[in-house]
């Protein structure tokens, strides 16, 4: 019980995904966490004061100039006064201020006067989301060590609307506020990992492409596990349906070009653990417009061209990270395939899976692994991907303490 006798500092601001504050209030209180609540003039809109207090069982804090919450808590007390501090939900608005240092209400003042850690789960519009000012701010608070959990890809509660902007589910801020709080040994800390996950889509023309079946999972587990050791994680990811990993920066890319310019422009970095499934090849020149189909027309044949080896430009990398690993996804001979790809790639170590169909690993929730490096082969059981990314996250701890 991570969160047994923690006391968390929880800001409402004014996004329609405040009503879910309430689930989220009980779901931190059944963990044993306390709950002081501050909601934000807007906040009030959407939930009442009254409704929040009864859930926490505590008295709300609405206003900076009240003269008997002053004289009670007060609002540098109640920054401090906390073990973390989390905005659920963030909005625009509230963030913007943030960036900027303002400090005109209590929550804003509040979260300046902090030393606290400050969790943010941010809600609103896909749009305002993906607003350049938007996307300033957020870089500004991450520079400023405020960290994020969501927001999460889906259908918006107000609208028909859909793309990135859902506020994180309670359960998956409760889990990101545990990983916040937990006391666990941090040996990756100072150190910076670059991770790649998921598949690469290679464009035919503008409404087709060569795909393949991973999921993003286990790469996406590997970066989060990276990051709870303390490692400063950016993940390079593929079109993936699944959520950003906590705690971590995320680049989305689309084709194998990109994933190879961002995973560079990364660098320098202690560790690289390049899972991604990325197109051996992708079509030598994809068509402007929509191929169309024709009666009695041949049908059109793709020339494939070779795509960027990503694993071997930064095995072989004047910038070299300390530890290289790769992931082999082989449907045969899986482990004199990983052996011969250890040299030619320059990799330390690669990680071989059998993604036979019948394995149901390349798509799935579990993955069985061969360990294959100079100094042998090592073959783990089958395991939940979150734990194999456990027990490699804690190899590469072992690894670059040596
Ligand atoms: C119905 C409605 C829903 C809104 N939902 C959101 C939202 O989900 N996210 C957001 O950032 N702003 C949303 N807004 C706009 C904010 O309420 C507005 O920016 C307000 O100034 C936020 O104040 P606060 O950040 O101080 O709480 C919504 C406004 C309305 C009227």
């Amino acid at each position: 019980m991570v969160l047994s006798g923690k006391r968390i500092l929880l800001i409402i601001s004014g996004g329609i995904a405040a009503y879910k504050s309430l689930d989220l209030i009980r779901r931190l209180r059944e963990r044993g966490a306390s709950v002081r609540p501050l909601m934000t003039k807007g906040a009030q809109e959407f939930v009442t004061p009254l409704a929040v207090g009864a859930v926490a069982a505590d008295h709300v804090f609405t206003d900076l100039f009240s003269r008997q919450d002053e004289q009670d808590v007060g609002h540098i007390r109640l920054a401090r006064d906390c073990d973390l501090v989390l905005i659920a939900p963030a909005t625009a608005d509230l963030l913007a201020k943030m960036a900027n240092g303002l400090a005109d209400d209590l929550a804003l003042t509040v979260l300046l006067a902090t030393d606290r850690q400050v969790l943010a789960a941010p809600a609103m519009n896909p749009h305002m989301w993906a607003h350049p000012a938007t996307r300033r701010n957020i870089e500004t608070l991450r520079g400023d060590r405020i960290r994020f959990i969501g927001p999460m890809s889906g259908e918006m509660a107000e609208s028909r609307e859909a793309g990135i902007g859902r506020m994180a589910e309670p359960l998956e801020i409760v889990a990101a506020a545990e990983a916040l709080l937990h006391d666990r040994p941090k040996p990756l800390t100072g150190r910076k990992a670059i991770v790649t996950s998921g598949p690469t889509h290679e464009p035919i023309d503008p409404v087709r492409y060569i795909a393949n079946r991973s999921s993003g999972r286990q790469g996406h587990a590997i970066a989060a596990a990276l990051a709870a050791l303390g490692a400063d994680v950016t993940l390079v990811s593929g079109p993936v349906s699944i959520p950003d990993p906590f705690g971590v920066r995320v680049i989305h890319v689309e084709r194998a070009d990109q994933m190879r310019d961002a995973v560079l422009a990364a660098l320098p970095a202690d560790v690289a653990v390049m899972v991604a499934a990325v197109a051996d090849w992708r079509v030598a020149s994809a068509a402007d417009q929509k191929i169309k189909k024709h009666p009695g027309e041949s049908i059109p044949t793709l020339a494939l061209t070779e795509n960027p080896d990503i694993l071997k430009t930064v095995g072989h990398h004047t910038m070299r990270p300390k530890l290289v690993i790769g992931f082999a996804a082989e449907t045969q001979d899986v482990e004199s395939n990983a052996k011969a790809k250890l040299d030619r790639k320059g990799a330390d170590i690669i990680v071989a899976n059998d993604v036979s169909p019948a394995t149901g690993i390349m798509g799935g929730v579990r993955n069985r692994v061969r360990i294959v490096s100079h100094s042998g082969i090592e073959q783990w059981p089958d395991l939940a991907k979150e734990e194999v990314a456990t027990r490699l996250a804690a190899m590469v701890a072992e690894r670059l303490k040596q």
